[in-house]
């Protein structure tokens, strides 16, 4: 793979920036070369003190913005301020954030502003469920795959083709998010060559080549070498896998290698 993303997500796992400096230091040391580098997602409060820290590593974002502009929104985290705070890009979209209550109306509109204020954007889609997963043998439908280009339709409606380069699409199957299994290269390839044939219909062929796509939901140190070779993504967006230092460092040394 050649320059591949890796974005950790730390969710809410991790309650202070000693404590994500304690992890990533390992992974640092534990990295086979100084040049590879990764993105570590953090909750708002936590981004000002860790990109102050110059790891070479790794470049600094959030887990959301509100949809709000600055003005009288209590508790909203806006563009503006996880910039100035030293963020490089955003994840929108998550599943976990859907399920608090995030329309796809709201999350389109937070996607063109996060672009428009040059923030990498990384967009998480996916299905919730599939039937083949249940059951290989009961997979006669592919209704999923109609959700996932719906999804992504809906939540590409606001943006301008011409920021398109600083947008990542997370391909994350929401039954394989925080689950004991990821989702097959296989099954990650049927989904990739729907959102790649997605992005030509909606931004045209030069500028869908330049959205990167990525595979999220239960990546791990024992199971990245299928998303390396098989499954046609640029990289992994990794949750639990991403609080073990060990284990995260592997994933890294992986897709580099
Ligand atoms: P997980 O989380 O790796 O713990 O499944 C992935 C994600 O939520 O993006």
């Amino acid at each position: 793979m050649q320059n591949p993303l890796i974005i950790a997500n730390t969710k809410s796992y991790l309650s202070s920036a000693k404590h994500v400096y304690h992890i990533h230091d390992s992974v640092w040391q534990l990295m086979d070369k100084e040049k590879y580098s990764y993105y570590l997602a953090l909750p708002a409060t936590m981004i000002y003190e860790v990109s102050k820290e110059k790891y070479k590593a790794f470049k600094v974002g959030g887990q959301n913005v509100d949809t709000m502009e600055d003005g009288a929104h209590t508790g909203g985290t806006t563009c503006a301020q996880l910039s100035s705070a030293g963020a490089e890009f955003v994840i929108l979209g998550h599943s976990e954030v859907r399920e608090a209550g995030d329309t796809d109306t709201a999350i389109a509109y937070k996607v063109a502003q996060a672009l428009g204020f040059g923030l990498m954007t990384v967009l998480c889609i996916g299905e919730k469920t599939r039937k083949e997963n249940v059951s290989d043998t009961e997979s006669t439908t592919s209704d999923y795959l109609d959700e996932i280009k719906s999804i992504l339709v809906k939540n590409l409606s606001q943006i301008d083709r011409r920021s398109v380069e600083k947008l990542v699409v997370a391909y994350e199957p929401v039954w394989a998010i925080g689950a004991s299994r990821p989702a097959s290269s296989d099954q990650t390839l049927e989904a990739v060559i729907v959102i790649r044939r997605t992005l030509v219909e909606l931004f045209g062929l030069e500028n869908a080549k330049k959205i990167r796509i990525i595979y999220g939901g239960s990546v791990s140190d024992e199971n990245i070498a299928q998303y390396v070779r098989e499954s046609g993504v640029d990289g992994v967006l990794v949750g639990r896998a991403s609080l073990e230092s060990k284990r995260f460092a592997n994933i890294v040394n992986s897709l580099y290698a």
